[in-house]
């Protein structure tokens, strides 16, 4: 059993997992010690689909890449990336990317490839389990705490999930789509998709499952005022 401080060390994105669905109870002891997740007045603002129906996800999935297809860039509730971006983000942003592009050795020309990669994401990376985060649209009309909240939520998925040997990504690119993901699940009008995170059984012979980006050194991102 990892201690805290392992599981969030040993945590990484992974993105070729085997065709493997997570047994029903682990799942549930996932979710729930999600739902142990603190929030602004334990108003707990997820709401939370776990999806492992295959046709389902094929659905979700086909339906974002014919909207990307069309041209389409999103089809959003929240705009999760910075509109404007600016360094030192910027610059990270990019190293990452370059990062994984030169891992699989890809090509910056080659679109056909990249694309490809990134409709991976619809293809849940080959995962069996999807789980979509929503909140209520009244929760972050004017307001951003639920999007604090559900962000945590998401934290504690993964870190629960280590436990059970189940790895992650969490998935911004579903965000972009959420509108879409929303009509073939036919959401509640209520409702407004934030994220998704593909758990699952990763493939440890996978180059890709390799990466591990680095972080900023502590001095960079933290001020000390003793
Ligand atoms: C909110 C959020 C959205 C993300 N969206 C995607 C995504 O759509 N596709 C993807 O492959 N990775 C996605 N990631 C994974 C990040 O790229 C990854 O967390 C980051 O590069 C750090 O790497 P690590 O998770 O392996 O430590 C997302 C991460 C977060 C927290």
């Amino acid at each position: 059993m990892p201690t805290i401080l392992e599981a969030i060390n040993n945590r990484s994105s992974k993105r070729a997992f085997l065709p493997k669905t997570l047994p029903q109870d682990v799942l549930e002891s996932i979710l729930q010690a999600a739902a142990q997740t603190p929030s602004g007045a334990n108003m707990q603002p997820w709401v939370v689909y776990a999806i492992s129906n295959q046709t389902l996800l094929q659905n979700i999935g086909d339906a974002i890449i014919e909207k990307m297809s069309s041209g389409v860039e999103h089809d959003q509730f929240i705009q999760y990336y910075p509109v404007k971006w600016s360094n030192p983000y910027k610059k990270r942003r990019i190293e990452t990317g370059v990062g994984l592009y030169n891992l699989m050795e890809v090509d910056r020309k080659d679109t056909q490839t990249r694309t490809k990669m990134w409709h991976d994401n619809f293809r849940w990376f080959g995962a069996q389990n999807v789980v979509f985060v929503c909140t209520d649209k009244n929760n972050i009309d004017g307001a951003a705490g639920a999007l604090i909240d559900c962000g945590a939520y998401m934290q504690t998925l993964m870190l629960a999930a280590q436990e059970f040997g189940v790895d992650s990504c969490p998935q911004g690119s579903t965000t972009e789509f959420g509108r879409v993901v929303a009509e073939v699940l036919d959401l509640p009008e209520n409702l407004a998709l934030l994220y998704s995170v593909v758990l699952g059984y990763a493939d440890t012979d996978a180059k890709i499952n390799s990466y591990q980006p680095k972080r900023v050194a502590l001095e960079e991102s933290v001020v000390f005022i003793n």
